[in-house]
């Protein structure tokens, strides 16, 4: 039975990076369909026209934007305050992949991801601060992963680097719950495990169908006790449940959603 959830963040304004797929789409559709007016980021127009005129609710406004630079980052918060007057949600989401040997990781490849996924997620989270600050409340929450916690490689490849980001944004959370707690605001990661999404497909353009499949299968179905790759509804559940005042005394709080891959 699928019921409809209760509407826990009826009037609550927030800001979801990287928005226009997979945990990012998921995300913005929950915390719609949860009542919040969103303030939709991507890198892709595409993406966002596809999604905004299918959200639940309404007051949600598309910003395209690269959230490593730091006039996209203060765009958002701008928005959401010109819009509505206040930030409630920050979602920090955006997080490219990564695979390649430290041997052959070049400075730019190295840079270009800790812009992307380190970079973002601070320059987001600096600018909605502020405003959070003022307001004496607010949310953040950093997409982390299980990266975070413990070595990984695919078709022989590390994803060294990917990992030390998504370790910075888990560490981040910590760093800024423990700073801003007393200011009324809750700073967590979520760290999901293998989550069916287009995160192989866009590190991967030309990579077959049937070979991103057996990646996923992998990843999922034999790495996970559960014996199953995640979905990105599951992760945007737990971030609907940290967003919401049914998790007040949340903070600083590194969240596993992995179907035990973590476990074993
Ligand atoms: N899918 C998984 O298995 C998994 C596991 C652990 C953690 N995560 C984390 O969850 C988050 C979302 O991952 P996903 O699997 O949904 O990825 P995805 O690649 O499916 O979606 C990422 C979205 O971010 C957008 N984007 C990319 N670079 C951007 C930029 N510079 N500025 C703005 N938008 C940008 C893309 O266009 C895309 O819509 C990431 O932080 C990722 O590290 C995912």
């Amino acid at each position: 039975m699928n019921a409809e959830p209760t509407q826990r963040l009826a009037g609550r304004v927030a800001i979801v990076t990287g928005a226009g797929s997979g945990i990012g789409e998921a995300t913005a559709r929950r915390l719609a369909l949860e009542g919040a007016h969103l303030v939709a980021n991507d890198l892709s127009g595409e993406y966002l026209d596809a999604l905004m005129p299918t959200l639940a609710g309404d007051g949600h406004v598309p910003v395209v934007g690269d959230v490593s630079v730091e006039a996209t980052a203060e765009e958002l918060v701008r928005t959401a305050s010109e819009r509505h007057r206040r930030l409630d949600v920050l979602i920090n989401n955006v997080g490219n992949l990564f695979f390649k040997d430290i041997t052959d990781t070049t400075v730019e490849e190295w840079d270009r991801l800790m812009a992307v996924n380190l970079r973002g997620t601070f320059l987001c989270s600096k600018h909605a601060l502020r405003v959070m600050v003022r307001q004496r409340s607010g949310v953040i929450i950093n997409l982390a992963s299980i990266s975070a916690f413990v070595g990984q490689e695919m078709g022989g490849q590390s994803s060294f680097a990917y990992n030390v980001t998504k370790a910075g944004v888990r560490q981040l959370a910590t760093s800024l719950a423990t700073r801003y707690a007393s200011d009324g605001i809750r700073v967590n990661a979520v760290c999901p495990g293998p989550t069916r999404t287009k995160q192989v497909r866009h590190f991967l353009p030309e990579l077959p169908e049937a070979d991103e499949d057996a990646i996923w299968e992998s990843a999922g179905v034999d790495g996970t006790p559960r014996g199953r790759v995640g979905r990105p509804e599951e992760i945007a559940s737990v971030i609907a449940f940290l967003a919401s005042d049914e998790a007040a005394n949340v903070t600083g709080a590194a969240w596993v959603v992995d179907g035990g891959y973590t476990a074993r």
